[in-house]
């Protein structure tokens, strides 16, 4: 809705039809009084009191009443013809009364002529649509403009990518960009220390290299953190390892209320979610970026919810060496001209299932998206971080496997739900020869949840992958990285 797209035209609305006598052409003088054949008085042209410039801030509701400027000496009731130029649709008017909202910068010149049904008279001036953005100049200089925003919405989906399936609030410029301030903000949190992007941190693939993360005063997270890349295009639209929240929406301010992460559980004598919408209100660049995303400077949990998430779902990674082969090929099966025989060799086992010497890794983790199969059941990783004894069989999401390492080649782990796996090699060494829990009343819960793929006859399966299988595979998952997603600013710390 940010987007203007196509030019604006001089489009002129008349608001009611103008009298027989075609009115308009006695112009504004009219001050001679002279008798109209049959002796009636002349009619009086009307007049206007200028009416100067005037101002609809960006995001703000505007209206302006013209009857106050123009008026007629007979009473005559006056028809308004205005126009504005440029005319991208923001403003109309209806009844004498011009109306409008913004969201872009700049001016618009209106000109309005008043008939009475015989003599018109016409005035000009001119909207400005600018933004009190001083506050948000002072905290964010040179990271934000909202005159000039970053592209968020714009998001460049490869032909061979499925449509997104967030619809529902869907990514833009000034949503996002109000969702990275909130991101970065560690005014999000009781103590003013955690920001989300503490734990996701933009060069980490947006996850925490900690295997549990530290959130105020000193709290711990219960499991590992989750890279955010291409949440937009997952199959799985539910969040978190165990899948608890239904929808980004929702989850995006669960990490506001939890205790050990920002603190406003309202628990134990922290603060609640109420309190920190009052701090927020009373932060003067929240006030200005409120106003100008919905109009009012009020700050609500789900207005934070829907900034959070467009900035979330923003978070994209097309520009992988797979994307490059990908877009080259017409079948995912054929080898790509960009890789290596082992690249091409790992994809092909990845993607195979075991019944043809493949390792299955597409049942759950398909391409060309690599977001896990909504279906999932877990993988035999059940561990709980910080405590050797307990099990949780309860995860069943993986994030995308796009971005697991960095360009560099470092990987962006640790891995898995309790962060126990540090290298692929070992999570390779896993899924060839998935261990079965010893203990027969573990074992039981174990093979009741582990996902039904993963087990033949009975019998938890068996890959056989070899030394090299297994580096093919690496070989494979390590095209999967692309560049942008670590250096573009319009994700990075805008503080
Ligand atoms: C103290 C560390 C910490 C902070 C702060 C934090 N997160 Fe997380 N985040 C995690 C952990 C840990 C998980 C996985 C938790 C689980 O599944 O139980 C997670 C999971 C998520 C997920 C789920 C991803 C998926 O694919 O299912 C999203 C989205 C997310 N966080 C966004 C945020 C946002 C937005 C904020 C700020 C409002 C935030 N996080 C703050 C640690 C943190
Ligand atoms: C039955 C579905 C399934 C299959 C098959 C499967 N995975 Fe997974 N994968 C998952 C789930 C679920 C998780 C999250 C597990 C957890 O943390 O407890 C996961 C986690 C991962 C992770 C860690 C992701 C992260 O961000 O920590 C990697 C890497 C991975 N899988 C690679 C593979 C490879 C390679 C294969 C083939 C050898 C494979 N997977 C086969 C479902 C599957």
């Amino acid at each position: 809705m940010y987007k203007r797209l196509g030019f604006s035209v001089l489009s002129a609305l008349v608001l009611a039809a103008c009298g027989s006598n075609g009115g308009g052409n006695v112009a504004g003088g009219g001050s001679g009084e002279f008798l109209q054949p049959g002796g009636a008085a002349a009619n009086q042209t009307p007049t206007v009191s200028a009416i100067g410039s005037q101002s609809a801030p960006i995001g703000h509701d505007f209206a302006l009443d013209l009857s106050s400027f123009f008026s007629d000496a007979d009473g005559d009731a006056l028809t308004y013809t205005v126009s504005f130029s440029p005319d991208n649709g923001d403003f109309t008017v209806q009844n004498g009364v011009i109306t409008g909202r913004t969201a872009v910068q700049g001016s618009t010149t209106v000109s309005v002529s008043a008939s009475d049904g015989t003599a018109s008279v016409s005035d000009s001036f001119i909207i400005n649509s600018d933004f009190q953005q001083t506050a948000i100049q002072q905290a964010f200089a040179g990271a934000i403009d909202i005159s000039a925003l970053a592209d968020y919405e714009t998001i460049e989906v490869p032909d061979y990518i499925q449509a997104p399936n967030q619809v529902a609030n869907p990514v833009t410029d000034a949503g996002a960009t109000l969702g990275r301030v909130l991101f970065y903000d560690a005014a999000l949190s009781v103590d003013d220390t955690v920001s989300c992007s503490v734990c996701h941190r933009q060069s980490h693939g947006f996850s925490d290299p900690g295997a549990v993360s530290t959130g105020v005063e000193g709290g711990q997270t219960g499991r590992h953190s989750m890279r955010l890349i291409n949440t937009i295009f997952s199959d799985e639209t539910a969040f978190f390892w165990d899948e608890r929240a239904a929808n980004l929406e929702a989850q995006v301010t669960q990490p506001i209320r939890d205790h050990n992460e920002h603190g406003f559980s309202g628990q134990n004598g922290r603060p609640g979610f109420a309190d920190l919408t009052t701090k927020l209100e009373a932060i003067d660049y929240y006030q200005e970026l409120f106003a100008f995303v919905y109009g009012t400077p009020e700050v609500t949990e789900e207005r934070m919810q829907s900034a959070l998430a467009q900035f979330v779902n923003s978070i994209v990674s097309f520009d992988s060496r797979f994307d490059e082969g990908r877009a080259q090929v017409t079948d995912p099966f054929f080898p790509f001209p960009n890789f290596t025989a082992d690249e091409n060799e790992g994809k092909n086992i990845y993607m195979s299932g075991p019944e043809d010497d493949g390792a299955g890794c597409r049942r759950c983790h398909a391409d060309p998206e690599f977001s896990v199969f909504a279906d999932s059941g877990h993988i035999g990783v059940f561990g709980v971080a910080g405590d050797p004894t307990a099990t949780d069989f309860t995860n069943v999401k993986s994030p995308s496997l796009r971005e697991l390492f960095k360009p560099g080649g470092a990987t962006n782990g640790p891995f898995m739900h309790d962060g126990s796996m540090t290298t692929m090699r070992e999570i390779l060494d896993h899924y060839d020869a998935i261990p079965v829990p010893a203990d027969p009343v573990v074992r039981d819960e174990f093979m009741a949840s582990i996902d039904p793929q993963l087990v033949q006859m009975g019998q938890v399966e068996r890959l056989n992958l070899t030394d090299v299988e297994k580096d093919q595979i690496e070989a494979f998952l390590r095209t999967l990285t692309g560049q942008n997603v670590y250096t573009d600013p319009k994700w990075s710390d805008p503080f």
